[in-house]
């Protein structure tokens, strides 16, 4: 393919073509050869349950036998979703977010990941009084895929996190509230769980933080991925509501359905109209699937008891056996590692002090290995300041088989090992 030359590439362009890390991210899950030694520890799949799988197929099943399939197949939806499966979920997610939602309140699109790049552009760069303004993340490391998603550059803001020691080689992000600043701030946005970290941005620190959004009307974003109501993985912390101000985000692929690409967008009829005219642009609809499956798991209130029973047992346990390997290889090893504690989600975030290469280098060291991990360099759009963990952390998704882990934690441990000086 011939190369695209500056005069043929909006700035826009030049900048997605720069390696942005949800690409190297995805590039890696698609490129995957199925090769025997492959150990794929770093995308965002969701694992495999065989107890989830079987309610999504049945429910797959039950749609390919409707008759109704010659529309799912072959009516486009309207750009946001019709006012049916609409005002369906607005009844049905109500009472788990606390609120009285109508159809208005309720946008559907291709994965939430879609959704952002429609969000983040409408509340950032030039605005319609002809200001400037930006995204604020309260706290990074943060989601990689918000990164690059606005069309115009200089777009995020945000500030370098307290480091808390939790207790043996453990640590937590908190919020630093001194460096707090709203001025020319057109969003403050966060993942609750955090995607990287597993951090669960406590509600006190939300509230402080909607004590000074609301005043200057400034939308909060919480992107509920991991979160309540499904597939719920919060441990004992607070759900978060929706509340006036307030745009949360859902997803259908933490559940265990990314392949179907649905995500909920819950917000106030003004943003939902103005999302419908992006979508409209961009998409012409969501896909039918996400939506069709969505109203038979509704219907029947699946997600509840799949949430309790099945997902979160299934990830707390798997929490625990990957870090039992991963720190027995680190000791073997003399690694000298911390582990943020992991509240939520299903990634491990660790750091690795002293290390004598750069955590972007230790991702190809792995990759040689054919380990695949996510560089920790890519979670900090917007932070202007020096911190040393942007070049020492490293993602890891504990979502796969016990033999998986146990054979990346040997080769992690190896590599790091190497190149990390004793601070003792
Ligand atoms: C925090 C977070 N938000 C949003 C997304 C996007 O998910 P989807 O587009 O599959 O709904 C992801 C995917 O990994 C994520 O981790």
């Amino acid at each position: 393919m011939t190369p695209m030359t500056d005069s043929f590439a909006s700035l826009w362009a030049s900048r997605l073509r720069q390696n942005q890390g949800i690409r190297s991210l995805m590039e890696d899950l698609g490129q995957v050869t199925g090769h025997p030694d492959e150990i794929l520890l770093g995308g965002g799949n969701p694992a495999h349950i065989p107890e989830a799988e079987e309610i999504f197929a049945t429910c797959f099943q039950t749609l390919a036998n409707d008759p109704n399939l010659t529309a799912l197949l072959g009516d486009y939806q309207a750009p946001i979703g019709n006012d049916r499966f609409r005002s369906l979920a607005a009844e049905y997610l109500s009472p788990h977010l606390g609120a009285k939602l109508t159809k208005d309140n309720i946008a559907f699109f291709n994965g939430s990941q879609n959704a952002y790049s429609y969000l983040l552009n409408i509340h950032s760069g030039k605005m319609a009084d002809g200001s400037f303004k930006k995204i604020l993340f309260p706290i990074v490391p943060e989601y990689i895929g918000y990164a690059d998603q606005t069309i115009e550059a200089d777009t995020f803001l945000a500030n370098a996190p307290d480091v808390i020691p939790t207790g043996n080689h453990r640590f937590r992000y908190g919020f630093n509230k001194e460096n707090f600043d709203l001025s020319n701030i057109g969003c403050v946005v966060m993942s609750r769980p955090t995607n990287p970290t597993g951090n669960i941005f406590p509600i006190e620190d939300i509230q402080w933080i909607e004590e000074r959004t609301q005043k200057k009307s400034i939308p909060l974003l919480i992107d509920l991925a991991y979160g309540n109501p499904f597939p719920n993985l919060i441990a004992t912390e607070e759900p978060i509501h929706y509340a006036e101000g307030r745009t949360l985000s859902l997803s259908f692929s933490k559940i265990g359905l990314p392949g179907v690409r649905l995500g909920i967008i819950i917000s106030n009829p003004d943003t939902i109209e103005t999302l419908s005219s992006y979508a409209a642009v961009g998409n012409l609809a969501v896909g039918n699937l996400g939506v069709y499956m969505m109203e038979i798991l509704f219907r029947k209130n699946i997600l509840p008891d799949l949430a309790k029973n099945v997902l979160r047992p299934f990830y707390e346990k798997k929490l625990e056996l990957a870090i039992s390997i991963f720190e027995s290889e680190f000791k073997k090893s003399g690694v000298e590692y911390e582990i943020h504690d992991p509240l939520g989600g299903f990634f491990l975030w660790i750091r690795f002090p002293n290390l004598s290469i750069s955590n972007h280098k230790l991702y190809h060291l792995c990759k040689d290995k054919r380990l695949f991990i996510v560089s920790g360099h890519y979670f900090f759009p917007g932070l202007n300041s020096d911190f040393s963990h942007t070049k020492e952390c490293i993602r890891l998704t504990y979502c796969r088989k016990e033999e998986e882990l146990a054979r990346g934690a040997h080769i992690l441990a190896k590599i790091v090992a190497s190149h990390q000086a004793k601070s003792k």
